[in-house]
């Protein structure tokens, strides 16, 4: 690729179903130069979420949809190429909404500040965008702050061989607790005992998911960190106990469907649980203090991070499927120049 064009995915219509390449149109741009105030990143690593799916619709949600035309948005982590800024200076490994291009020109109109990471990371860049990123402190908060596990309680999570379900987990083991994970297939469900340490696990996939449900809580569900929604949601809630706690993380069963997603509140009124709704970004003001937890969990070993790595920035409309398909392990990342 030459590095005197800035490839773009701009959004051409919004998705219906499954995200399709002809959903974007892929513009030959030339790198941009600094205006006064400004700064030019080259994007190194491009973050994959589910959210993507939530931004490219219209529906109600956290932040403004991507404008139709406008460039596709996503975190990322790049360098700075060349700055007119006082907050950047070249060189600097920044992250942020970076988009899906290959540079982002940074300024004081940033709907999201760009940050600027320390110069030595204990972790690698992929990581800085999975355990040690937005997805990593997306479990800390929504199991610490919300959750509330204590010692001896059993914690249960979706999406668990996942970016945010599987440090989830991990959190859950190091604050004392039982550690249930919910995922597709065998052998996600084996990666998260034998690698991450997870108590028991269920493959929603197989036809005896609800008795392996059953067989895995005996004491019934203190904590229910909910990724997915859905019947799996409705049957977790089934056995939550008195005054448990269910911080709503997300909902991807639903996000390739425009139908409402409907479910029996009934547990909630009978067992007095604590539903609460939440984005990572409730959470901004203690990013750094618990980013240097987890950066220290992974760098000693005690919890591991994992990356799924796609090359190559033309690859992220057909690559983001694999989150709705259950094709990635842990973090969903796009390499799009070497560092
Ligand atoms: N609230 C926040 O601030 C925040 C921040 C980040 C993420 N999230 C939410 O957290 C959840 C996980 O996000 P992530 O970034 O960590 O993604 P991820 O777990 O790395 O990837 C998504 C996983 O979801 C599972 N999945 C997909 N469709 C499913 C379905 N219909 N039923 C059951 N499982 C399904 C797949 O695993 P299997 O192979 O197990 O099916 C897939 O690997 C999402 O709901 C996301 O929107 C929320």
């Amino acid at each position: 690729m030459s590095s005197n064009i800035n490839r773009q995915f701009r959004l051409k219509s919004r998705p219906v179903g499954k995200i399709k390449t002809t959903d974007f149109d892929l513009v030959e741009e030339p790198v941009p130069t600094p205006g006064p105030g400004e700064a030019v990143i080259r994007n190194l690593y491009l973050s994959l979420d589910p959210t993507n799916r939530i931004w490219m619709s219209d529906m109600d949600q956290y932040m403004p949809p991507v404008e139709i035309g406008a460039v596709m948005r996503g975190g990322g982590i790049g360098k700075v190429v060349a700055s007119n800024s006082d907050a950047f200076k070249v060189g600097d490994t920044v992250s942020g909404l970076l988009g899906w291009q290959d540079y982002y020109v940074a300024g004081p109109n940033d709907e999201i500040p760009v940050g600027v990471l320390p110069a030595e990371l204990p972790v690698g860049l992929p990581t800085m965008l999975g355990a040690c990123g937005l997805t990593g402190l997306t479990a800390y908060f929504g199991l610490l702050e919300l959750g509330k596990p204590k010692a001896g309680e059993t914690v249960i999570v979706s999406a668990a061989a996942g970016a945010v379900g599987s440090v989830v987990g991990q959190i859950a083991k190091l604050n004392g607790c039982r550690a249930v994970g919910i995922a597709g297939g065998p052998e996600k469900c084996k990666w998260i005992i034998e690698e991450l340490g997870f108590d028991a696990a269920i493959d929603y996939k197989a036809p005896d998911w609800r008795e392996q449900l059953e067989a895995a809580t005996p004491d019934g569900i203190d904590v229910n960190f909910e990724n997915v929604g859905g019947e799996i949601m409705e049957a977790v809630m089934a056995r939550m106990n008195l005054f448990s706690r269910m911080p709503l993380c997300g909902m991807i069963s639903g996000y390739n469907t425009d139908e409402p997603m409907r479910g029996d509140f009934s547990p909630i009124l009978m067992r007095r649980i604590n539903v609460r709704g939440f984005i990572v970004t409730d959470f901004l003001e203690k990013y750094a203090e618990a980013t240097m937890e987890l950066a220290t969990w992974v760098a000693t070993g005690k919890i591991k991070s994992q990356e799924t790595i796609v090359e190559g920035l033309e690859s992220a409309p057909t690559a983001v499927n694999k989150l709705f398909e259950g094709e990635n392990l842990g973090k969903l990342v796009v390499k799009i120049a070497d560092e």
